[in-house]
């Protein structure tokens, strides 16, 4: 969603599931409901909390997890982001995000991507125990938050 070549051979999309052509119902106060095709073509299928890369092996990641965790997991949002479980969902989101610090290069960056609609983004940097260099501080309008980490500076000297 977020790629505007999303078959950009320089880029590996890890995610841990492979969906093709899913029917999803989206439903709307505003608009009702109306059909969607869900796709998630990732070039590796795996966990992001324990990624089958080598420490040091990308120039630049970027951490795009789901951000809810009150959502039933049939609705067509959490279809189409994930989720998070209610509970316990800090370490989750901790470790892959140290996962991305672990794969990145020294010197690289990571890049990570918020939305506030059900935690905030403070909760979040407590979490990871690190806060980025710099990005969007608070979410406004659809909540989306970016975040720039550079690996050697700041919390990643570890
Ligand atoms: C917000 S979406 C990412 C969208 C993606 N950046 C794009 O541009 O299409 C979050 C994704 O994380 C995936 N996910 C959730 N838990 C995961 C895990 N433990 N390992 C790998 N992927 C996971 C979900 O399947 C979901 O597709």
């Amino acid at each position: 969603m977020i790629w505007f070549d999303p078959d950009c051979p320089d880029a590996i999309f890890l995610d841990k599931r492979r969906v093709e052509g899913k029917r999803i119902w989206k439903s709307s106060a505003k608009s009702g409901t109306s059909v969607r095709h869900l796709d998630v073509r990732p070039d590796v299928v795996g966990d992001f909390t324990a990624m089958p890369f080598e420490e040091c092996s990308f120039d630049l990641v970027v951490f795009d997890p789901p951000h809810l965790r009150h959502v039933g997991e049939n609705a067509w949002i959490a279809q189409k982001y994930g989720s998070l479980p209610e509970k316990g969902w800090e370490p989750i989101v901790r470790d892959g995000f140290w996962e991305c610090v672990r794969v990145v290069k020294w010197g690289g960056t990571v890049v990570f991507k918020w939305s506030e609609v059900q935690i905030r983004v403070g909760l979040v940097w407590k979490a990871l125990g690190a806060r980025p260099l710099f990005g969007t501080r608070v979410g406004k309008n659809a909540g989306t938050i970016w975040a720039c980490f550079l690996k050697g500076a700041g919390d990643l000297v570890r």
